[in-house]
């Protein structure tokens, strides 16, 4: 296939490029590089300088992405790119909306003007549990039929767009010209490429494992539990961890199973929840390194626990979670934080 993915130099997409070009795929990656890094797409374009091509673009920027949808006859679009914090969503709302809504509708015009305005075939979106918001406990395991109430402007962001899509989704309907739409939504995605080749280098950092690993490294003197006193075994909040390979064969499934004129909404978590001080535990273990773990207070919008119900992507997608442990989790990422201290160069 002839795919776009939005978002490819950052932790999500490079995974998900380097995946489909191991599969023979043509990629064209986008990004505008605001927090993606051209390092790791120099790296897979050094890799695979025939199927690989980066274009730097802001996916709103609507003519430069219906060129590329033109000239790579791009039929298959995965749409990663999005700002992703929760906190920094709350403190500019109206940013996250832009880029997370009005730009991906410029994208979305791209794709419904492409290959003479019939368009692309196949759209696959990064959503996200946070769209679930706070659900009471008998909603845990959370199932597709949760009600969907975010808690964040960024939650929304990711509501916002699933509706937006759907409707594009039924327009192309009626117009007899549907396309395959699968909406993703995400757990905690974790760990990098067993291959040693991309990592995961965000700035800010805030996500527990990544922080955690850094700590290890002796980047940072300690860091905090946000919150040791919750209704959980151990206090602390519980979730789902499911590696980042794993979250890239859900999508591939879904572009190879979802039929045109079909629109599906998937979790992607690995049905089985970790706690805090159980994920530390494991950075312990696997690194080797006993860090100091200060006991803080809770952070604000931080739901009890969350973790996924996966009945409905295995019986559809025949999808599994092939690691579960949450030492190899673990043990990817930290392969990479030790080789690149760092991060990447650029
Ligand atoms: N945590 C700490 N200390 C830290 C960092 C995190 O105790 O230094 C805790 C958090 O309080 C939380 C857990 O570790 O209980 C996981 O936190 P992360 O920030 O790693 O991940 P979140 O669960 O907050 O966020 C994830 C995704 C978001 C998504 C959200 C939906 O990264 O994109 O789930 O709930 F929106």
């Amino acid at each position: 296939m002839q795919i776009l993915v939005t978002g490819a130099a950052g932790y999500i997409g490079s995974h998900a490029c380097q995946r489909l070009l191991a599969d023979g795929h043509h990629v064209v990656g986008l990004d505008n590089l605001h927090r993606g890094h051209i390092t790791p797409m120099n790296l897979l374009a050094q890799q695979h300088p025939d199927r690989f091509t980066f274009i730097q673009s802001d996916l709103g920027d609507t003519p430069t992405v219906l060129a590329a949808l033109n000239e790579h006859r791009i039929d298959t679009v995965l749409h990663f790119g999005a700002l992703a914090y929760v906190g920094e969503s709350v403190e500019d709302p109206l940013w996250y909306y832009r880029n997370n809504i009005a730009s991906a509708i410029g994208l979305l015009d791209a794709c419904d003007a492409a290959h003479d305005a019939k368009g692309i075939t196949r759209f696959i979106f990064s959503s996200s549990c946070a769209t679930y918001g706070d659900l009471p406990d008998d909603r845990i395991p959370v199932a597709e039929d949760a009600p969907q109430n975010p808690t964040s402007p960024y939650g929304y962001t990711k509501l916002h767009f699933e509706h937006i899509l759907r409707d594009y989704a039924t327009k192309r309907q009626r117009e007899n010209n549907p396309i395959a739409l699968t909406m993703l939504r995400y757990f905690n995605v974790a760990g990098s490429d067993r291959s040693g080749l991309l990592g995961e280098d965000h700035t800010p950092e805030t996500h527990l494992i990544p922080v955690a690993l850094n700590t290890a490294l002796g980047k940072r003197e300690s860091m905090s539990i946000f919150g040791t006193d919750y209704p959980t075994p151990d206090g602390t909040n519980i979730r789902d961890y499911v590696h980042v390979e794993d979250l890239i064969d859900a999508h591939v499934r879904a572009m190879n199973t979802i039929e045109i004129g079909q629109v599906e909404a998937f979790n992607v978590g690995i049905g089985k929840g970790y706690s805090v001080r159980e994920i530390l535990d494991s950075v312990k273990r696997v690194s080797g390194v006993d860090f100091p773990v200060l006991e803080g207070d809770r952070r604000a919008g931080d739901a009890i626990a969350l973790y996924n119900d996966p009945t409905k992507i295995k019986s559809a997608l025949g999808w599994d979670a092939q690691v579960t442990d949450i030492d190899e989790v673990v043990a990817s990422a930290w392969a990479w934080f030790k080789a690149n201290p760092n991060g990447y160069d650029d």
